[in-house]
């Protein structure tokens, strides 16, 4: 379905739960987080319900988040439905890896072979600064494990960070040298109370002359379904990586996203707290083409952009583990 600005909505972001077993500095205020009580959770049969509306809307991609998707009890066995949803092309699966080594094999027999996981660094004891768990070998093994089930590609996502990870650059590069991994580089955003400042944020065009130092990566032409990440190779490299400038590189203008948070409320924008409560309508039992309606409001009135680049970095009230980024 068309926005009111020409762009046709066909991916939807679900996160399956606010909850999260890491606590990373970007995603989640320094005094803590308030996680929703179960009850205001929508249920794997509500999300569903709302996914297949989601498919009669145009919808053809989910990409299930959360907080942590693993997290959430029953998790593989809403994927395996979810996976069957006649009219969708594609689920991907975004984790922070720490409990995909038990998992991987039955997310894989699910029929997802791609697969996002989140990686700040390379060194134990940054990740437990990063994360604030000690749980960087059990991602590792997660990956590793996701790579032996058959997943491909395997995506490794890097928030650059001045001051915190950008002296890892280049060892992330060759890891994407290395191995079969796309390696992709997110700029910092701001987002919820995350202490986001300019001095630790690091745009991708520092990061690409960053590569450069290594050798010649060369754009790999992408897909449709690439989102909006710029891709490299480098000639022998098994892997490849991913520059996704979230805020230096306006893609509001090819954005064909909606999000769905855990609580049931469709936004059309990371950044803008104007949500559309769909759990309360469909709790009152008001029928699909109440909700029908609800779900092409939001896609209608999709706002034009994240208004960063003309207002500054503005914080969106809502944190990220509570929308699934
Ligand atoms: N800026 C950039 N990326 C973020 N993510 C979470 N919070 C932020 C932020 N403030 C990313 C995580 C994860 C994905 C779900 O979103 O790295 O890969
Ligand atoms: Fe958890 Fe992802 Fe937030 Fe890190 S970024 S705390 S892994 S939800």
């Amino acid at each position: 379905m068309l926005d009111k600005n020409h762009r046709t909505i066909s991916y939807l972001r679900l996160s399956v739960t606010d909850r999260c077993n890491l606590r990373c500095i970007y995603c989640m205020p320094e005094e803590g987080v308030q996680f929703l009580p179960h009850s205001d959770i929508l249920t794997y049969e509500e999300m569903l319900h709302l996914v297949r509306l989601s498919v009669q809307r145009g919808i053809r991609k989910v990409r299930v988040t959360g907080g942590e998707p693993l997290v959430r009890k029953g998790f593989t066995g809403f994927l395996d439905i979810l996976c069957r949803i006649e009219g969708l092309e594609e689920v991907a699966l975004t984790t922070n890896g720490v409990l995909l080594k038990q998992y991987a094999a039955d997310i894989r027999n699910c029929g997802i072979c791609r697969i996002n996981v989140s990686l700040d660094s390379l060194r134990p004891e940054r990740f437990f600064h990063i994360t604030g768990k000690d749980s960087f070998n059990q991602v590792r093994e997660g990956i590793e494990e996701a790579e032996r089930v058959g997943f491909d590609p395997i995506k490794i996502n890097v928030v650059a960070m001045k001051g915190v990870n950008d002296d890892e650059i280049l060892d992330f590069a060759k890891l994407a040298v290395n191995n079969p991994y796309h390696i992709r580089f997110i700029e910092l955003m701001p987002v919820g109370g995350n202490g986001w400042n300019p001095d630790k944020f690091m745009s991708t065009d520092e990061i690409y002359q960053r590569l450069q130092s290594m050798g010649n990566w060369v754009p790999v032409k992408s897909n449709p379904y690439d989102g909006p990440a710029q891709r490299f190779k480098m000639e022998g490299s098994q892997g490849e990586i991913g520059l996704i400038g979230a805020l230096s590189h306006h893609f509001c203008a090819v954005c064909n996203r909606l999000r769905l948070t855990a609580e049931g409320s469709l936004r059309g924008c990371l950044f803008s707290d104007e949500e559309t409560d769909l759990k309360t309508p469909l709790r009152e039992g008001k029928g699909d083409e109440a909700l029908l309606r609800l779900i092409d409001w939001t896609i209608e009135n999709k706002p034009k952009d994240h208004g960063l680049l003309s207002q500054g970095p503005r914080k969106c009230v809502r944190q990220m583990h509570s929308i699934g980024g």
